[in-house]
C-alpha cells in the first residue's frame, strides 16, 4: 500500500499526539531534548499514528482504531529505525505488558519486523485497596517483635544509609535490580516519588527490608521496590511492610495499588500467587524485546 511517510516531529512539537501515548510519557512531547523521537501519520493536529521513543528505547506506538490493520504501525516502527540508524544507534529496545489486544498485536508486530523473541521480565499484579483490605492474613497479623522497627525511610539515620550503601556493594542478598538507592527518586518510567509510603525496616537496628512506593497517578499507587533479608522471617516482614502501607493509605486517597515481581524470583512469584491470587483483579506479565540496527537494513 502506497501512503505519505512518515513525519519526523522536532522536538518540543508533539503536543497534538497527545491522545496517543501514554499519559506518563505526555510530558515528554514538550521537551525540547534531541534524544527524543516522535513519528507522526496523518494529518498534522489530529494524527492518525504515533511512536514515541527516547534514543534506542521504544516507549508506546499507537495506530487510531480505524487505520489498524493497514501497515500504519509497521510503516512506524521502519521509519523509527531508519532514524536510530542515522543517529548510529546500534540497538532498540523495548518493554510492554501483555493482557491487551493491543499488546498481542504489539508483539505481533516487533516479531515480523526481526526484533528478537520476547523475554519475560516481571509479573505484574493489580488490585483495589478495599480487596486487598480484605485478605485474610491482613486483619489476621500481628505485630513485628521488638528487635524489628518500621518506620519511614526518611526516618533511617545516615550511618544506617552507608551501612546500606555496604550491603549493596559487597553482600550478595540485594540483587542489583531492587537496590533502594534506585528507587527513592523519580520512578524509571518518569512517576513521581511517593515519600509518604516509602518504608524501612530494621533489625536490631540494621536495614534488612523496604518499600519505596511511586505515584502511578492519583488513583494508582506503584509499590516499585520490595525486599527483605531472606533470614529473616522475611515473609512476616513483607506483611507488615504491606499492612504499613493500607495504615498511611487511610489518610491518602490511592483507590489502587500495583507491583511487581521480578520472573528470576520465582519463590516470590509464588508467595505473591499464593498470597494475593484471590484478592488482585490484574496478573499481567511485561515482556521485553530488541533488536540489532547495524546488522540489517
Ligand atoms: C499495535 C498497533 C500499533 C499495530 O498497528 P497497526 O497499524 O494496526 O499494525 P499493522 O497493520 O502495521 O500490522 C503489522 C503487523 O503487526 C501484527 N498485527 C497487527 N495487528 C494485529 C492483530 N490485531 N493481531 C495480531 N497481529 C497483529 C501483524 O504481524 C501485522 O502484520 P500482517 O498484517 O502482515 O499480519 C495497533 O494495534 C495499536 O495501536 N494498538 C493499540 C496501542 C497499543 O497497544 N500499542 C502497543 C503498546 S505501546
Amino acid at each position: 500500500m502506497s501512503r505519505k511517510p512518515a513525519t519526523l516531529l522536532e522536538p518540543g512539537c508533539g503536543q497534538a499526539a497527545a491522545g496517543l501515548t501514554f499519559p506518563r510519557y505526555r510530558h515528554l512531547l514538550a521537551q525540547p531534548q534531541g534524544d527524543i523521537v516522535m513519528l507522526q501519520t496523518g494529518p498534522a493536529q489530529r494524527p492518525t499514528g504515533f511512536l514515541l521513543g527516547r534514543q534506542g528505547e521504544l516507549l508506546s506506538l499507537f495506530v487510531t482504531a480505524s487505520m489498524r490493520g493497514q501497515g500504519v504501525g509497521r510503516h512506524l516502527l521502519q521509519a523509527y529505525e531508519s532514524e536510530l540508524r542515522q543517529r548510529s544507534v546500534e540497538r532498540a529496545h523495548t518493554v510492554w505488558t501483555d493482557g491487551t489486544a493491543g499488546a498481542s498485536a504489539f508483539a505481533a508486530l516487533l516479531g515480523q519486523a526481526g526484533w528478537r523473541p520476547p523475554h519475560a521480565r516481571m509479573v505484574i499484579y493489580g488490585a483495589s485497596f478495599e480487596r486487598l483490605g480484605q485478605a485474610l492474613w491482613m486483619n489476621a497479623f500481628n505485630q513485628l517483635s521488638a528487635e524489628f522497627w518500621l518506620g519511614s525511610w526518611d526516618e533511617l539515620a545516615p550511618i544506617q544509609l552507608v551501612a546500606l550503601r555496604q550491603a549493596v556493594r559487597f553482600e550478595d542478598w540485594v540483587p542489583p535490580e531492587l537496590d533502594p538507592f534506585k528507587f527513592t527518586g523519580v520512578g524509571i518510567d518518569g512517576s513521581a516519588p511517593e515519600p509518604g509510603f516509602n518504608l524501612a525496616c530494621t533489625f536490631h537496628g540494621e536495614v534488612v527490608g523496604w518499600n519505596l512506593a511511586h505515584r502511578v497517578d492519583a488513583n494508582t499507587l506503584r509499590i516499585s521496590c520490595t525486599l527483605v533479608h531472606p533470614d529473616l522471617q522475611h515473609h512476616l516482614v513483607m506483611l507488615a511492610l504491606w499492612r504499613e502501607v493500607f495504615r498511611r493509605n487511610q489518610d491518602a486517597s490511592y483507590r489502587r495499588v500495583s507491583w511487581g515481581v521480578a520472573v528470576e524470583r520465582q519463590p516470590m512469584v509464588a508467595f505473591n500467587d499464593r498470597h494475593f491470587s484471590s484478592y488482585v483483579d490484574r496478573r499481567a506479565t511485561s515482556w521485553g524485546s530488541s533488536k540489532d540496527l547495524q546488522a540489517s537494513p
